[in-house]
């Protein structure tokens, strides 16, 4: 039987930490058959993700260093994509940053940086892929965006500012691109421990993990967020797009 994603080509952004979402993202689609594109800051380090994924997972993969809030990377990496397989089929939009301060100390500086990377990011990355996922015949965007967008959380004005844009950026490339049968859909995870989640003061990791706050009294794991997005990329999902799905362990629920 083949593969669910054989002959497919995904793109994640956001992929080079190894306790990250963005490599189980990665690992989850290529465990399935996909070819990878894993966009990170850094060459080095994305590089040693892509060979990981070749090894593991016995199909091709190449690391791109990409700063997603440049427009000129977004378009680079489009570029090498198209020579390395003339084709993309899944554009998951991952890559995130998390700058928290309580309003009145937030600096400008610090909203800016958060908004740019976490939403404007997605907006010039998917820019960036239309041309080239509108010739996939069942193309999939799936954007990473947060409970904190849904619920807004103290702390995190920029975070859930541009959480909550992503799912607007959502619906609206949900309904520019249907005519292409290119799906958009958002992920909203809670928390993960991952190196991002790791620099919050142990109060809050600990305020977030709390299980009378966690219905189901634990926080997430990363292979858990993946099988959502797999999900997503998958044909189980055909006449779903723009709307988000939540992975909080009920954190939120009725958001
Ligand atoms: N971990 C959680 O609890 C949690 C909860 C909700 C949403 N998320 C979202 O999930 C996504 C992944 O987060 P994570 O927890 O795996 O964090 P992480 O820090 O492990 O991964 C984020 C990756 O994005 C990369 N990155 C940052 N800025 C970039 C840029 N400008 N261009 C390209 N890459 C850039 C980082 O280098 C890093 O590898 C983020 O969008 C985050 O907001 C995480």
């Amino acid at each position: 039987m083949s593969k669910e994603f054989e002959g497919k080509v995904a793109l994640v952004t956001g992929a080079a930490s190894p306790i990250g979402l963005g490599r189980a993202i990665a690992n989850r689609l290529a465990s399935e058959g996909a070819n990878l594109v894993v966009v990170d800051l850094n060459q080095d380090a994305i590089d040693k993700a892509a060979q990981e994924l070749e090894k593991e997972y016995g199909i091709k993969a190449i690391g791109i260093a990409c700063n997603v809030t440049k427009p000129d990377d977004c378009d680079a990496a489009i570029g090498k994509v198209k020579e390395a397989f003339g084709r993309l089929d899944i554009l998951v939009n991952n890559a995130g940053v998390l700058k928290d301060n309580l309003v009145m100390r937030m600096s400008e500086a610090d909203f800016d940086f958060v908004m740019d990377v976490n939403c404007k990011g997605v907006f010039l990355m998917t820019k960036s892929a239309t041309k080239l996922i509108l010739k996939s015949t069942d193309g999939r965007i799936v954007n990473i965006s947060s409970v904190s967008g849904l619920t807004g959380q103290p702390g995190q004005a920029n975070y859930s500012a541009s959480k909550a844009g992503v799912i607007a950026l959502t619906k609206v490339f949900a309904r520019e691109f249907s005519g292409r049968n290119v799906l958009v859909n958002a992920v909203c995870p809670g928390f993960i421990k991952t190196e991002m989640t790791g620099t919050l003061s142990e109060e809050v990791q600990k305020k977030l993990t709390d299980p009378s706050f966690i219905p189901l009294k634990r926080p997430g794991k990363q292979e858990e967020v993946a099988a959502t997005v797999r999900f997503f990329c998958s044909k189980d999902s055909a006449y779903i797009t723009g709307t988000y799905l939540r992975v909080d362990g009920g954190a939120a629920i009725g958001m």
